[in-house]
């Protein structure tokens, strides 16, 4: 076998080990899942004690199906027969007369969680690498192989659908609380605790009474308050995944195989190939952090304001020392209860919170820059303040260091004119709210070091954001693109359409938020400075000027177009949306991202795409802006 290796021990337990041929991680691929059914075989000739199924590989257990093939899927046929396979190898697996158990240790998703599913006994490794999830509703696909059949019957439906309707992943720990896990365990005991509870003949866990009703006669109760939950973020025409988990969970008990239709029609629909587009996207963006060999260890944060403190408290959730500098230690103190809030939001645990708060240190002298590996500016958006601060940072850095600035509007060329060594500074440019935002600009301004926009690019992914190299053109790509479409929505505004119905004409297009509420969110000073710099010399919009002009300016003063005060806003209702609405607010977007790309500002439409997608939310099932204008034309 090329990717399997069978161990037998003394106590007549077979150890199976995945160690997929020439890759890093292990996926069920056509392959791999042939040979496992060729080990079965040969069980069921000569039964095993028990089956121990591992993996091979550092980076974890199985990451899930290959996504390859899945993507060269193109025909209905092709999508049953790869449904089918798994689905019947795994059921397979789950009657086999001997115990099995699957040593869960670092990632196991997808198809992966379904293998493991199917055996009698999941033990998880108790370390950090390790999650467990259903992600395919990602990709808009469905778990086929068993998962929306299996998860259920172990954590009860409402977790199992919470799960597989948002693709969450969850850790050892909490995958024992849940039932996922029968047991979960630190690495140095792991292979004795295996071996006993492979042998141990413990029966499962029964589900609780109430989850026991909600999987029988109480199923269409848990259905349709699932399918209420996801009409709240995703439309059936948009994203009909997480609707067809839903229906074959309630009507088919998780077989997809009893509703061919379901499957024809969501592996061939535009949204699972545009999804996994943009899974491959996601990952070229990754691999600009791939090409340096920087690390770091330290970060020096400098301004505690909106965007510094943020970034400081993101780094220290990351796992980075990281000192953040202010003018005062008062003005740093806000900065640090976010972060608290962060962490315990994030981190749940108390030991866990208090080591990242541990980790994020105030630095009002700024001492910390002469030991960072990464120094962030992010003080006003002033070029002599900001002079002033390179001057006295540049001599105390160390060599090698990463010198950036966060700055959303200033040229690079303008602030780096002070510096003995201009070349290394860059742009990482961060989007509010930073934990929230995906995406990081690497800016390189003209001259700039390329070694020293890798060593971005690296500590970017180091912190697990996506890093889009731009060039330093104003507004970059994503506050590039926009302008033009707040200014088209805040124009029809001007004409008389509400708010209302032009943020709905919006979100049935699919974005994620309405452009009127973003202005709003965005603050309307900051959307005016903006236009002046962005709009081309346009006149600023009416309803705008009005509005900053009673100091109306959005989310953060309690009024903007909408009123804020309860702190979401207060919509009235949409009117009917006038015909072409969505396409005009639309278009100039589009335009602006063909532009940049022709420009060179970002390298090509893929990348595009990418940087819109996870930096403005641009409705993802699309598969971005240039790929929905090329598919519109064809
Ligand atoms: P802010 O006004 O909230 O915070 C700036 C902080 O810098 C203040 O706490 C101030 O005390 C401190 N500061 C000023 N001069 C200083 C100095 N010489 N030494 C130490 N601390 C000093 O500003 P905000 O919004 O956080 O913006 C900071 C930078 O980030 C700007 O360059 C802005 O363009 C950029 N940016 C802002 C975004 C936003 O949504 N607010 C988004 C992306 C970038």
């Amino acid at each position: 076998m090329k990717h399997w290796q069978l161990n037998k021990e003394e106590s007549g337990i077979v150890v199976a080990i995945l160690d997929k041929a020439g890759e890093s991680a292990n996926s069920l691929s056509a392959d791999v899942m042939t040979e496992f059914g060729e080990i079965l075989d040969q069980f069921d000739k000569q039964p095993p004690k028990g089956l121990l199924i591992r993996s091979g590989k550092e980076a974890g257990f199985i990451a899930g199906a290959d996504i390859q093939e899945f993507s060269q899927l193109d025909s209905a046929e092709k999508g049953r027969a790869l449904v089918t396979r798994g689905w019947n190898l795994f059921n397979r697996l789950a009657a086999v007369p001997y115990p099995t158990l699957a040593l869960v240790r670092g990632h196991c998703l997808g198809g992966g969680l379904e293998l493991a599913l199917a055996c009698r006994y999941l033990l998880a490794v108790d370390e950090p690498g390790t999650k467990m999830g259903l992600p395919e509703v990602m990709l808009g696909i469905f778990p086929g192989w068993g998962g929306m059949l299996r998860l259920p019957k172990r954590v009860g439906p409402a977790a199992a659908l919470d799960m597989m309707l948002t693709g969450k992943t969850i850790d050892a720990k909490r995958a024992k609380k849940m039932g996922l896990a029968d047991d979960c365990v630190p690495p140095r005991v792991m292979e004795m605790a295996a071996r006993q509870l492979l042998l141990s003949a413990q029966p499962r866990r029964p589900l609780p009474f109430m989850q026991r009703l909600f999987s029988g006669p109480l199923k269409s109760v848990v259905a349709n308050g699932a399918r209420k939950q996801v009409a709240k973020k995703a439309r059936p025409e948009h994203y009909p995944a997480p609707y067809a988990i839903i229906d074959l969970w309630e009507k088919h008990d998780g077989n997809a195989l009893a509703a061919p239709e379901i499957i024809d029609r969501i592996i061939t629909s535009p949204t699972a190939r545009n999804l996994v587009r943009v899974y491959h996207l996601q990952e070229r963006l990754k691999g600009f952090g791939k090409s340096s060999d920087f690390k770091a260890k330290r970060v020096h944060v400098i301004g505690a304001g909106v965007m510094g403190g943020d970034i400081a408290a993101w780094c220290a959730l990351r796992g980075m020392t990281v000192t953040l500098q202010d003018q005062t230690l008062e003005r740093i103190a806000p900065a640090l209860k976010r972060a608290h809030a962060l962490f315990t939001k994030r981190l749940r645990e108390p030991l866990k919170i208090r080591d990242a708060f541990d980790r994020l240190i105030p630095d009002p002298t700024g001492d910390g820059v002469a030991h960072a590996d990464v120094t962030i500016e992010a003080i006003f958006e002033n070029v002599e303040a900001k002079h002033a601060l390179f001057k006295s940072l540049e001599p105390r850095m160390k060599p090698g260091a990463v010198l950036a600035s966060n700055t959303s509007s200033l040229k690079l060329e303008d602030l780096c004119t002070v510096l003995s060594k201009p070349e290394r500074l860059v742009g990482i440019h961060f989007f509010n709210p930073v934990a929230m935002m995906p995406l990081v600009e690497v800016v390189e301004a003209d001259g700039a070091d390329p070694a020293a926009v890798q060593a971005a690019c690296a500590f970017v992914k180091q912190i697990e954001k996506l890093p889009l190299p731009v060039k330093s053109e104003p507004g970059f790509l994503v506050n590039a693109v926009l302008a033009p479409y707040m200014l088209a929505a805040m124009r029809a505004v001007d004409e008389g359409i509400s708010p209302e119905t032009v943020d709905e004409a919006m979100l049935a297009f699919g974005m994620p938020m309405g452009p009127i509420e973003l202005v709003d969110t965005v603050g309307l000073d900051i959307a005016m400075a903006a236009g002046k710099q962005l709009a081309g010399g346009a006149d600023a919009p009416r309803c705008l000027i009005e509005r900053v002009e009673k100091n109306h300016l959005g989310k953060k003063s309690g009024q903007g177009f909408y009123d804020w005060s309860s702190g979401k806003a207060a919509k009235g209702a949409a009117g009917s949306i006038p015909a072409g609405l969505a396409d005009r607010l639309v278009t100039p977007l589009i335009d602006r991202v063909e532009k940049l790309v022709a420009d060179g500002v970002v390298a090509d439409p893929e990348l595009a795409d990418a940087g819109v997608i996870f930096g403005t939310g641009f409705a993802p099932f699309t598969g971005g802006p240039m790929h929905f204008r090329q598919a519109a034309e064809k």
